[in-house]
């Protein structure tokens, strides 16, 4: 080789090298931002990798690509935002205090819970908020809540009961029905108790709800088309049982045992203006319905999947309550392995796939420097299926968390409510109710899926199943 070649193959290996390290550690628009967390680089300054959100079929999709080929810390590009996305127990440990959401991960949702919603709420007025209603869902209230949570499970068993032998049976549609009501009834007092009103916010929320779920999925309104109509007076009409509600409850205050979520709201009038009470009655339900709901959903298709499991949840259940007419307070911590079948449902069906942090100052996680407001998602489902946690991961096994096996764990591998410094205020209560729900429905019924159906999710900000799963019960002696 003579000397001018060999020059000429070292340049070209140094002016390659660079380059590849450029594209491997500067991602942006505009080459603005500067970073060395492997990623997407943005394809456009507005849109940065919506078009790959939307070939890889989710945000979470995405996630599971990206931490696939780069590991535990990735970036892209939220629209014009440089986001971070973090998959890590440890990152998590870091992150565990942090309070602040970043807003514009969650505009989407902004036309349904308002631009006053708790969800956008940081710093000092979302502490206040927080503190003022994580009151409503106290392990003294649960305990209020127990005997509401037996009459629907029981009334739910009594429809079961009469529905001809071997019908099918739409499962998500009564497991939605069944939450719908327990979140309503128990924040919102005896309003709810009244059938119609039960099914005129469920017809509403729903709704509202698609029309959510179609604009995650890209799909826009048109001003001024049926869509949008249709979606603004179900939106109209929720607003309005809610504003009906506090009316009566002013006309007719609760007794001291009846107070409610609602109350709270209410009584707090200079934390909560009206348009802000109204955010938040809304918020709570977007953030309750459908997660109980699916998650209630979810565990009985497991169960109807793994027959061995749903005998030893109903031995447990024998031996806890017996033929004890209710379920009570006493009774909800004996439910040992229902924890453990609820938790593997949480992790498989990845029923929360992310959630996300923002800080005021730089940071700096796993080695990298982020920048202040920059957006960091925790990739809770990335995680809870991440081999190296959970071997074989797709496989359903509640015994992954025995006491013995949760011992050797990461203390912050497995977060379905998110981080502990904001987490999801209603996670007792959705244990809670599904306990009492699941300990009707299994000890009067043995459940089985309807043959030859293919159950795919749908990764939303909740997880749903893409079509409706079909079930068949048997009535238990
Ligand atoms: C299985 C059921 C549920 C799951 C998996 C779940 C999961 C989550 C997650 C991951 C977050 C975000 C936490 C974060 O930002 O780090 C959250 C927030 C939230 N959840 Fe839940 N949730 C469930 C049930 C409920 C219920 C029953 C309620 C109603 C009482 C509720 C109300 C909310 C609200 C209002 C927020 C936002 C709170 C805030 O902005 O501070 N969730 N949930």
């Amino acid at each position: 080789m003579t000397p001018v070649f060999a020059a000429l193959v070292v340049l070209v290996t140094v002016v390659l090298a660079a380059y590849f390290y450029m594209q491997r550690h500067t991602v942006s628009p505009g080459w603005k931002v500067k970073t060395t967390i492997p990623g997407l680089q943005s394809n456009d300054p507005q849109n940065g990798n919506f078009t790959d959100i939307a070939i890889a079929g989710s945000l979470h999709e995405l996630l599971v690509n990206l931490h696939k080929t780069h590991g535990p810390i990735v970036s892209f590009w939220f629209g014009p935002k440089f986001t971070v996305s973090v998959a890590d127990p440890d990152m998590f440990k870091e992150l565990k205090a942090v309070f602040d959401r970043p807003p514009e991960l969650f505009r989407l949702f902004e036309p349904l819970i308002g631009p006053e919603s708790i969800q956008y709420a940081n710093g000092f007025e979302g502490h206040k908020r927080r503190k003022l209603t994580d009151a409503s869902w106290s392990h003294d209230m649960l305990r209020h809540f127990c005997e509401n949570f037996n009459e629907l499970g029981e009334e739910m068993s009594t429809k079961l009961s009469s529905l001809p032998k071997m019908e099918h049976i739409p499962l998500s549609q009564y497991t939605l029905a069944l939450t719908i009501k327990g979140l309503s009834q128990t924040s919102f007092g005896d309003y709810f108790k009244d059938d119609e009103h039960c099914h005129n916010m469920k017809h509403n929320y729903e709704i509202c709800w698609e029309e959510m779920e179609s604009r995650l999925g890209g799909a826009q309104m048109v001003e001024g088309s049926e869509r949008q109509k249709r979606y603004d007076e179900a939106l109209g009409n929720m607003r309005a049982m809610v504003k009906d509600i506090v009316q009566k409850r002013k006309e007719n205050p609760p007794k001291p045992h009846e107070r409610a979520f609602i109350d709270l709201l209410m009584e707090n009038e200079d934390i909560y203006d009206e348009s802000k009470l109204l955010a938040d009655a809304t918020s709570y339900m977007v953030g309750g319905f459908h997660t109980s709901g699916y998650l209630l959903c979810w565990t009985i298709y497991y169960l109807t999947l793994n027959q061995e499991v749903q005998e030893k949840v109903y031995q447990e259940v024998l031996r806890v309550v017996g033929s004890k007419e209710s379920i009570g307070p006493e009774d909800i911590p004996q439910f040992q392995y229902m924890k453990q079948v609820m938790n593997e449902s949480l992790r498989l069906s990845i029923l929360a796939p992310w959630a996300a942090k923002v800080q005021e100052v730089d940071i700096s996680l796993g080695g990298h420097s982020i920048p202040k407001g920059t957006p960091v998602i925790t990739a809770l489902g990335v995680m809870s299926q991440d081999e190296k946690i959970w071997p074989n991961p797709k496989k359903f096994d509640p015994d992954r968390f025995s006491p013995e096996n949760v011992k050797g764990r990461h203390q912050f591998a497995f977060q379905p409510f998110g981080l502990p410094g904001r987490i999801c205020p209603g996670y007792r209560f959705a244990y809670y109710e599904l306990t009492v729900f699941m300990a009707i429905l299994i000890r009067n019924f043995k459940w089985t899926l309807v043959e030859g159906q293919l159950v795919e999710s749908v990764y939303g900000l909740v997880t749903s199943p893409k079509e409706e799963v079909w079930v068949h019960i048997e009535k238990r002696q």
